[in-house]
């Protein structure tokens, strides 16, 4: 008796570590770009990436619902907005700096990323700041 307990508590234990182990490369329910397969490493190092070179943290992308963030909610704007500069970022990537016509991976080096243009701000500068023109002297130009 106390033996059949025993095997039925194994395979109880194997089942829920074979199940624990074939969700782990897709826990992700919202990817609209991204590729459904990434990892969460991967997740993590693009994620560091848009914060980093906005200067922001998850939250100003993410919402939170029933006290906990979740990451799959469209409900912030400028998840939104973001979503658009991933496809526009990939588009200029794949026009203009595609010196070795390999498919583009989750792993490839791009030479246009966010941080190119935001550089550590949410809203990148468009124009000179009065500080550069001021430095840069008479020529009072945009
Ligand atoms: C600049 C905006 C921005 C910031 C900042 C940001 N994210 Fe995201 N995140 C996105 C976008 C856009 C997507 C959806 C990508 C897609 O559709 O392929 C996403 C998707 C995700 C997902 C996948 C959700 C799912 O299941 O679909 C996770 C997890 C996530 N982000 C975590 C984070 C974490 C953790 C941080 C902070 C370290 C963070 N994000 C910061 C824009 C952002
Ligand atoms: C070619 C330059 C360029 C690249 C590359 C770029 N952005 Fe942007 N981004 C801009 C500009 C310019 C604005 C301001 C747009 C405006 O004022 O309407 C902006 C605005 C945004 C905003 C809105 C900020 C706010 O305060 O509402 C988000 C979010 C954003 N970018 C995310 C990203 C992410 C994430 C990436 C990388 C996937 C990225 N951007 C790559 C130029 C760029």
């Amino acid at each position: 008796m106390r033996r059949s307990v025993l095997v039925v508590m194994a395979l109880a234990v194997i089942v829920f570590v074979t199940l624990a182990f074939s969700r782990k490369d897709e826990p992700w329910k919202n990817l609209k770009v991204l590729p459904k397969d990434i990892t969460q490493k991967q997740m993590d190092s693009v994620m560091d990436h848009f914060s980093v070179a906005l200067n922001v943290d998850c939250g100003f992308c993410h919402v939170e619902k029933n006290g906990d963030m979740d990451f799959a909610l469209d409900d912030n704007k400028h998840k939104l907005v973001a979503r658009d500069m991933m496809n526009m970022t990939n588009e200029i990537n794949d026009k203009y700096f595609d010196y070795t016509g390999a498919k583009r991976t989750i792993t490839t080096q791009l030479m246009v990323t966010c941080y190119t243009c935001h550089n550590g701000q949410k809203m990148p500068a468009v124009q000179k700041t009065e500080e550069i023109k001021k430095s840069i002297g008479p020529w009072k130009g945009n």
